[in-house]
């Protein structure tokens, strides 16, 4: 008798995705739904209550993702779409450090289970064969020497199909691997890795994280444009400081950009 295998479906619950996950921090709570508005809209409702460091909100559809610079972030069914709740003692002018840790963590889990070696684009972008295959959105609540709260939102192309007007410039692992992956394994991996990183983190392990980050990116040297709300800048890349700063030399001296969108020149 011919056993017919049936591929397991991919599905996304909290019980799979915590069943002896190894973390100290990261994942311990997951909180998952089958549809959303936001899940970092979720989250900040949740630190309201002041929940436990490293929860997880998950979601197989979000009808509002939010982007950066309030974009619209399309998110259907098959992508990963989670935020993470975190606490961090740390200077509030490393915060953008955490960005760093969770790419870098992003990056570890996709070259683990796919194989595959993705570059990451500065502030927080992961790119496939020069298209997008993830986006992060850090939002940092501090005082002037605290961070409150940051929640790490992430959204991840998997196995979801992309939209027509977004092909020339996105693309999902699934295109890129030519088969489906799971969103569980996925996701297990990156809480594991992003559990590891930001211990380092906390620990004042700055560089270390600059330099894994750097190890996925090609930024520095080149020559390239940073736009914010008020200025186009055009320089080369010196370096990436241990705040995760660009250090770019213009033509008019060196200067220190801390958020922007970065084209290559
Ligand atoms: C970007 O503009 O590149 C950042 C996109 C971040 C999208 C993720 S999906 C999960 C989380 N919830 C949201 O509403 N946004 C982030």
């Amino acid at each position: 008798m011919v056993k017919k295998l049936t591929p397991k479906p991919d599905i996304l619950r909290s019980e799979e995705i915590t069943k002896n996950l190894k973390t100290r921090l990261i994942g311990k709570k997951v909180l998952f739904f089958k549809k959303i508005t936001s899940t970092n809209l979720y989250a900040k409702q949740l630190v309201k209550d002041y929940i436990q460091e490293g929860t997880i909100v998950v979601a197989d559809v979000q009808t509002h993702g939010l982007g950066r610079k309030n974009r619209f972030w399309h998110s259907p069914a098959g992508g990963l779409w989670f935020s993470v709740v975190l606490y961090p003692h740390i200077p509030t002018d490393k915060g953008m450090l955490i960005t760093m840790a969770s790419s870098v963590s992003v990056a570890q889990a996709f070259k683990e289970i796919t194989g595959l070696n993705p570059e990451v684009k500065w502030p927080n972008d992961l790119l496939l064969n020069g298209k997008k295959v993830c986006g992060i959105l850090t939002e940092i609540d501090a005082d002037i020497n605290k961070i409150n709260y940051i929640i790490v939102g992430i959204g991840i192309n998997v196995n979801n199909d992309i939209d027509e007007e977004l092909k020339e410039i996105a693309i999902s692992l699934k295109q890129e691997v030519g088969s489906k992956i799971s969103r569980v394994k996925l996701l297990r991996s990156i809480l594991q890795h992003l559990d590891s990183n930001y211990n380092k983190l906390i620990f004042g392990e700055f560089e270390s994280i600059r330099d894994a980050w750097l190890s996925y990116s090609s930024i520095i040297g080149r020559k390239i444009q940073v736009e914010d709300e008020k200025n186009v800048t055009k320089g080369v890349v010196i370096d990436i400081d241990d705040g995760g700063y660009i250090i770019l030399k213009t033509d008019s001296g060196m200067i220190r950009i801390i958020s922007g969108d970065v084209k290559y020149l």
